[in-house]
């Protein structure tokens, strides 16, 4: 049995990889800020359910101290939560994108680190973008160039960053950051833009099933290693 951790899985790319996963025979524990929604998710696909709302530190403790009870450890945790942010260029509007993108990823990640231990094979796949990637903003042949979400950009650098930074410091668990691919999800309605959460999943899952000798501090997407 894997067990496995998604965070904001109640909808979009979360929920596409939960349920790709669950085909997989993972365990998988649907994280979800609201717990109607969350619970509705989890029913839908035949998952467990723990809240976790990835700004607040009690809710984070409390989940995974749920699945440690249940479970004694944790293999796959995929940091998935995330808002695009782009409704201010202020104070608030910056510490929410921040707090949600990447501070989330250290308050899960310290509260999981003692069951990802006693995994035999235990993995972390960041969901992160390349809207966070200083070759890709600097370089006008890409989309990513002409995005002005300078705090949503700011806030997956971050992202990015702490899993590279965490990989180093955790040499016994992978870490690698995903940029999933432009995907029609609530996050891009506006837009109407990307292609199907299934597709993009697919990318989520394969860095979520590294074999032990996988890669780690690697920031990919689905066609291999992308630059920073
Ligand atoms: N869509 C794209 O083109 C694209 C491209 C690159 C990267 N990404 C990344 O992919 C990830 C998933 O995004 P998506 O496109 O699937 O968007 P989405 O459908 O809007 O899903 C975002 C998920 O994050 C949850 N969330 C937000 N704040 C949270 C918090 N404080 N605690 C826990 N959960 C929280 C949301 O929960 P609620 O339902 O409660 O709001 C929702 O479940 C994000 O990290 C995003 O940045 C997306």
């Amino acid at each position: 049995m894997t067990i496995t951790l998604i965070t904001g899985a109640n909808k979009g790319i979360g929920f596409e990889t939960a349920k790709q996963l669950l085909v997989l025979g993972h365990v998988v524990y649907i994280g979800a800020r609201d717990a109607r929604r969350g619970e509705e998710a989890a029913a839908a696909l035949g998952a467990r359910f723990v809240q976790l709302d990835v700004t607040d530190d009690a809710s984070v403790s409390s989940a995974l101290g749920t699945i440690g009870s249940a479970e004694g450890r944790l293999d796959v945790l995929v940091h998935n939560a995330g808002v695009l942010g782009d409704d201010g260029m202020d104070g608030p509007t910056a510490l929410r994108v921040f707090d949600t993108n990447a501070v989330g990823i250290v308050r899960v990640t310290e509260a999981a680190l003692p069951l990802l231990r006693e995994s035999a094979n235990p993995t972390v796949v960041t969901v992160s973008s390349s809207a966070g990637s200083f070759w890709a903003v600097t370089n006008p042949d890409r989309p990513e160039f002409h995005l002005p979400l300078a705090l949503y950009s700011a806030s997956k650098a971050a992202a990015t960053m702490l899993t590279v930074q965490y990989a180093k410091s955790q040499p016994g668990i992978k870490f690698n950051a995903l940029e999933p691919g432009t995907t029609a999800t609530d996050m891009t309605a506006a837009f109407g833009i990307g292609r199907s959460p299934e597709e993009s999943a697919r990318a989520v899952v394969r860095l979520a099933t590294l074999d032990a000798d996988g890669p780690t501090g690697t920031f990919q997407d689905e066609n291999g290693e992308l630059p920073w």
